[in-house]
């Protein structure tokens, strides 16, 4: 890992400001860069991080903070830069990504790096329902029709295409992302997006439920 390469398909937001009718546009141009992380310097950048993720990386139970230990490397650079250009809301995190705090993409990148190297939490907060309940069976329905085509039969998802991994993931943190997007206040992946406009939001629940239940070994 040391050695290896990090190529993450950045967005870049310009902003255009329409000063005639007040309206902010982001202009995204996804550019692709490489760079070798310097793991040491990222194990530094993460104490702070810490603070809020824990040293682990592994969040809370409560779903506040999610687990990041193990995270594709470019799931990680797409979402810290959503948020550093603000297209993915979030006032705690917002101050730690910015260029003054954090630094440019090589930190990020080290950052990242380090966190992706983590041993994933082995045992986070699961859902309500246990297997063999008649929510979980729901559930798994629903993932294996709606979801596993992007996040994995077993929520490992994809580095390559930015693809979450679900596993080892806290059930209320999924839950909370999965109705913020259903009311709209975090934008996805298209493809995500459709999916979730026509699920309840009890089977999207149901869904996060038998995502908590994945072995992070498989
Ligand atoms: C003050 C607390 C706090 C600190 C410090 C903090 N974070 Fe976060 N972080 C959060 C919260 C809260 C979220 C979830 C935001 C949401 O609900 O959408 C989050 C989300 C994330 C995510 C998105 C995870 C995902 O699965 O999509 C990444 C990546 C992340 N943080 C990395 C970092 C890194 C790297 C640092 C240090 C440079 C850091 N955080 C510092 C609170 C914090
Ligand atoms: C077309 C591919 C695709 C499909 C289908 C899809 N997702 Fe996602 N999902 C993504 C991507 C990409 C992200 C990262 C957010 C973004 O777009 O930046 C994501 C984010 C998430 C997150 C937040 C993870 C985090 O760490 O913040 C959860 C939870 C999730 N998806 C669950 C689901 C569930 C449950 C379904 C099925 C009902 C589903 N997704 C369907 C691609 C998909």
């Amino acid at each position: 890992m040391s050695t290896a390469k990090i190529t993450a398909r950045l967005l870049r937001a310009g902003l255009l400001c329409l000063v005639a009718s007040s309206v902010m546009a982001v202009e995204k141009i996804s550019i692709q860069l490489d760079f070798t992380p310097d793991l040491e310097a990222g194990k530094t950048t993460f104490e702070v991080c810490a603070r809020c993720h824990l040293p682990e990386a592994w969040g809370n139970v409560d779903g506040t903070y999610p687990q990041l230990a193990g995270q594709h490397v470019n799931v990680l650079i797409k979402q810290l830069l959503d948020i550093r250009n603000g297209t993915r809301h979030s006032s705690l995190m917002f101050p730690f990504v910015q260029q003054r705090t954090i630094g440019g993409y090589q930190e990020l990148s080290n950052v990242v790096g380090y966190i992706s190297t983590l041993p994933m939490n082995p045992n986070p907060s699961r859902g309500p329902w246990k297997k063999g309940t008649s929510e979980y069976q729901q559930g798994k329905k629903i993932y294996q029709k709606y979801c596993s085509s992007c996040h994995g039969d077993n929520g490992e998802g994809s580095n390559e295409l930015a693809y979450p991994r679900l596993q080892g993931q806290h059930f209320q943190y999924m839950r909370r992302q999965l109705e913020s997007v259903k009311s709209g206040l975090r934008v996805v992946h298209p493809g995500m997006q459709a999916v979730i406009e026509n699920l309840e939001l009890e089977q999207l629940e149901q869904a996060a439920n038998y995502a908590s239940y994945f072995d992070v070994s498989e």
